[in-house]
């Protein structure tokens, strides 16, 4: 691994981390229920095109045929979005039997491990992680942002905002995914410790729902 593990903290936080991608990979049965639960219930589909929409936002300016890396892919929501959007959508996951749930939505999909990609440097022209770092420490985070930002041009991360109203609900009724949880400042200052330069943030819906994106430059730099 090419983390830092060696607080105490630290090593807690990466177990709990890699327990939570292992039950991905080891268990395909979640892979192929997983595109059901986060899409199709109606509360979930308005969330999904919310979450969508703001990528659609973030990669306004970006000319329709271009390639976009999205991992980890889930069950395909953003690629399916993508793919519909006019770009060529490259699908990965951790988990092989996820890469496969998104290949019908994707252009090819890869089984990958986003703190190591498979891909050359700049690769792609934009590279999408949605819904990964809340579970992931930040050194982990550090060098998934770094490979980013090596393989893509424009780089879209997606945290969650430490000040929502759905946070401040799901913190006093206990709710899950109540970690990591960054101000603006804290997400754009990571991106940068990461070596990349930021553009700005693309909010879901700002104070209301917790996710948001920070649009960075990869290496070598977009003219958009
Ligand atoms: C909460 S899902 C999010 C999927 C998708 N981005 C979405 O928004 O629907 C988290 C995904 O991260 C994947 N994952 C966990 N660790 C990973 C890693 N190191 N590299 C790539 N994928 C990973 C899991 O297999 C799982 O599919």
């Amino acid at each position: 691994m090419q983390y830092d593990s060696s607080s105490s903290a630290t090593k807690t936080e990466t177990r709990a981390y890699e327990s939570w991608r292992n039950k991905y990979a080891k268990e395909p049965e979640r892979c192929t229920s997983y595109e059901t639960l986060r899409v199709k219930p109606t509360g979930r589909r308005i969330q999904n095109w919310l979450d969508c929409r703001m990528v659609m936002r973030a990669l306004r300016g970006l000319p329709r045929g271009s390639t976009v890396l999205d991992i980890p892919c889930g069950g395909g929501r953003i690629s399916r979005a993508l793919t519909a959007a006019g770009y060529k959508s490259v699908s990965a996951d951790y988990a092989h039997s996820m890469a496969l749930e998104s290949l019908p939505a994707a252009r090819s999909a890869a089984r990958a491990d986003a703190t190591r990609l498979p891909f050359r440097d700049g690769a792609f022209d934009a590279a999408v992680c949605f819904r990964f770092m809340q579970a992931v420490p930040h050194e982990i985070r550090l060098n998934v942002i770094r490979e980013f930002g090596r393989v893509a041009k424009l780089v879209l991360v997606n945290y969650h905002c430490a000040l929502s109203l759905r946070g401040v609900v799901r913190q006093l009724t206990g709710g899950k995914n109540l970690r990591n949880r960054l101000t603006e400042p804290q997400a754009m200052a990571e991106v940068v410790g990461a070596g990349l330069t930021t553009r700005r943030c693309e909010y879901k819906m700002k104070f209301w729902f917790e996710d948001f994106l920070v649009l960075a430059d990869g290496a070598p730099a977009t003219a958009l």
